[in-house]
């Protein structure tokens, strides 16, 4: 559905017209059932094929959440800002619906599927915390949440390459180049937001970060990747716990 709608979108037979209330959370399927982050169930001896499905599941519960977050924004905050917005977000909601669709196939053919496992909520909680402020949102969801799986994904993807799993480790290399996409959508619109609302971005950044973000952003970055999307280090090297 979300592939389709996009698809709408960029063939213009949608209109820009976005005047209804999102729901606070969006429907999502019976299962997995979510747990808070603290009560997930230990993922199994590094290596063993239990632990490389507990991984590939909560990377697939992560894509599935991104989807959400992508239409989320373009439903809530999309009305006060340019078209352009709501192009950026609603092709990312179908990149997000593709990177999905891969892991949830990888865990068929792994004789698993998507929703065998439980999952944690700690992304769309951070949803919710930046529901009223598109600053925060974007300085949550994309630059800190998203911009932390670039710093580990090259490393994830090397490790299941290292261990056999040249399907997965490709699919997660694939997943990557989009996420620096993503970033970089992120970025473009935290300078606009904070332009519009006459705040400077790092001040802008640094409070959000601070006001809406629980965990601690933990180096080493990856510096590459993030100047890739336009995220310049002086922004997040000062709030490195
Ligand atoms: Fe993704
Ligand atoms: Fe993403």
């Amino acid at each position: 559905m979300s592939r389709r709608l996009a698809r709408a979108w960029a063939e213009g037979r949608l209109t820009w017209r976005l005047d209804v209330a999102p729901p606070d959370r969006p429907a999502h399927p019976p299962e997995p059932a979510l747990l808070p982050p603290h009560a997930m169930p230990k993922r199994g001896k590094a290596g063993s094929p239990r632990a490389r499905i507990a991984l590939i599941h909560a990377l697939a519960h992560i894509e599935f959440t991104a989807i959400d977050l992508a239409w989320d924004l373009v439903a809530r905050f999309g009305a006060g800002c340019p078209r352009a917005f709501a192009d950026d977000w609603v092709r990312i909601a179908a990149e997000e619906s593709l990177h999905f669709l891969w892991l949830s196939a990888r865990l068929e053919m792994l004789g698993s599927r998507y929703g065998a496992l439980p999952a944690h909520d700690g992304l769309w909680e951070s949803a919710q915390a930046t529901a009223g402020d598109l600053i925060a949102r974007l300085s949550v969801v994309p630059l800190v949440l998203e911009a932390r799986g670039l710093d580990v994904t090259p490393q994830t993807a090397e490790r299941l390459r290292t261990a056999g799993d040249a399907i997965s480790a490709g699919m997660l290399e694939r997943i990557y180049r989009d996420e620096i996409g993503h970033v970089g959508a992120g970025v473009r619109w935290l300078h606009w937001a904070c332009e519009s609302a006459n705040m400077t971005v790092d001040s802008a950044f640094e409070r959000s970060v601070r006001l809406y973000f629980k965990g601690q952003i933990k180096p080493p970055f990856n510096v590459e990747a993030r100047n890739l999307a336009g995220f310049s280090e002086n922004l997040y090297q000062g709030l490195a716990s």
